[in-house]
């Protein structure tokens, strides 16, 4: 029978209840029931093996999955990542603004054609299943079709926006601001709560530009994403830029440019956040704004990251400043969430902030459905929510096992090298249908 009413996941269990809780159940079961008239399906329960065959052992339609080898998780949400920057990934990161006008910029310009846009989204999209990432906040180029690519393609919640430059960006990728509102205009209307109005960063869009679009983003309940506070650099840029705007004078600081456009609120995202004062912290808070945190992209060079500096988690969190993680494809150099969940920990154990392996994964999957108002669905294997679930190889475990203590050997011990986490998911379910990988 392809769609049974019942299927039952015999396999280990890691779930992410909060930045201090994951349950391990060792030997457990997730059973998932088929939404009626539909082929997608939700978990119902979740448990030990046992306990969940005897509920079920009277139902018809039940198909038993012998995954025993595996540990399951639920699948990655990337809070930040760029889908038209695959190829970038690994190019020299000698500064973000070098990085983006050498590399990013004429790379992105490639996806004005429309076939070579479609071809790099299924290629994308495999790349996200095998990553096992189902959601997350994306960026596309200038290009309105790449918004349609990416939705249509991509299996997962995605929320998408293609990027506005009106000003400061070569002539290959500028755009009117006339031209730019109306692609928000219509990209919100056809998507609602799927699309991002995606200022790029200020540096690249006029203030007229930035308030007209917050004011269709406030009526028509779509997010806001765009980068802010990610090097000195690029705030000293913005500033010198933005003073010259009449209304803009006085401004100074990062934040408030984005704040007096309307941009700032609790469908916000912004990316980075590394360099912010306690004015801006002020701001970030009383306007429930979330921030991005992309480990691996602020990363030094020579972990191939952009060298952008340290994000001081508790800094943000003593604010009461929402905060998830994400990959910044290609700032990050991959984007396996593993690999960033693994950077977070050892950045901070480098500087002596011990966080747990768990917090990690909070911050890759249920606090990134949060901030994207999709925890009703997704984020971790609740029931009722949908089967978004990815199982890797259960590691050697023993009876002294914790989830932290799992996690733990997943993300720092059994890892040879950083490219080993490209392999380690091995299927990746959505609403139910499974995905193999070898
Ligand atoms: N700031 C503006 N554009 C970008 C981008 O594409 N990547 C990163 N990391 N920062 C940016
Ligand atoms: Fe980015």
């Amino acid at each position: 029978m392809q769609h049974p009413c019942y299927k039952i996941l015999l396999c280990d269990i890691l779930n992410p209840l909060s930045d201090t809780k994951s349950e391990l159940v060792k030997g457990g079961a997730i059973a998932l029931r088929r939404v009626k008239n539909n082929h997608f399906y939700k978990i119902e329960s979740i448990g030990h093996a046992e306990k969940i065959l005897q509920l079920y052992k009277l139902k018809r339609s039940v198909t038993i999955y012998n995954f025993q080898k595996y540990l399951a998780m639920p699948s990655f949400l990337d809070l930040h990542f760029h889908w038209v920057q695959d190829d970038v990934t690994l190019m020299p990161k000698d500064s973000l603004l070098s990085w983006l006008s050498k590399y990013t910029w004429p790379n992105e310009a490639k996806f004005k054609k429309k076939t070579y846009s479609k071809q790099k989204a299924k290629q994308f999209c495999n790349k996200l299943l095998q990553m096992g990432t189902l959601g997350g906040g994306c960026f596309a180029s200038i290009h309105e079709h790449t918004v349609d690519h990416a939705l249509e393609q991509f299996h997962g919640d995605f929320v998408v926006g293609n990027v506005l430059m009106t000003i400061n960006s070569p002539d290959y990728l500028t755009q009117s601001s006339q031209n730019a509102v109306e692609i928000v205009r219509s990209k919100s209307k056809k998507y609602g709560k799927k699309y991002a109005i995606t200022p790029r960063f200020a540096p690249t869009v006029d203030p007229h530009t930035m308030k007209e679009t917050a004011k269709i983003a406030a009526k028509s309940g779509c997010f806001i994403q765009s980068h802010l506070c990610e090097t000195q650099e690029e705030i000293e840029y913005v500033l010198s830029i933005y003073n010259k705007f009449k209304g803009f004078e006085s401004i100074n600081s990062y934040t408030e440019i984005y704040n007096a456009c309307g941009l700032l609120g609790p469908k916000t995202i912004m990316a980075h956040g590394i360099y912010l004062n306690s004015s801006e912290l002020k701001t970030l808070k009383k306007t429930n704004t979330a921030i991005a945190h992309c480990p691996t992209s602020n990363a030094p060079t020579k972990d191939l990251g952009l060298g952008s500096g340290l994000f001081d988690f508790k800094k943000i969190e003593k604010a009461g400043i929402c905060w998830g993680l994400g990959s910044d494809i290609g700032g990050g150099p991959y984007l396996s969430m593993f690999d960033v969940m693994r950077s977070f920990v050892l950045q901070n154990k480098k500087i002596g902030t011990k966080v747990s392996c768990s917090k990690a994964l909070y911050r890759a999957t249920l606090k990134n459905a949060q901030i994207l108002g999709l925890d009703k669905t997704c984020g971790n294997l609740s029931p009722n929510k949908h089967a978004n679930i990815i199982m890797i190889e259960s590691p050697h475990t023993s009876s002294s096992d914790t989830a932290e203590s799992v996690l733990e050997r997943v993300l720092l011990k059994n890892i040879k090298s950083r490219h080993n986490f490209s392999k380690l998911v091995k299927k990746t379910i959505y609403r139910g249908k499974c995905w193999e990988f070898d």
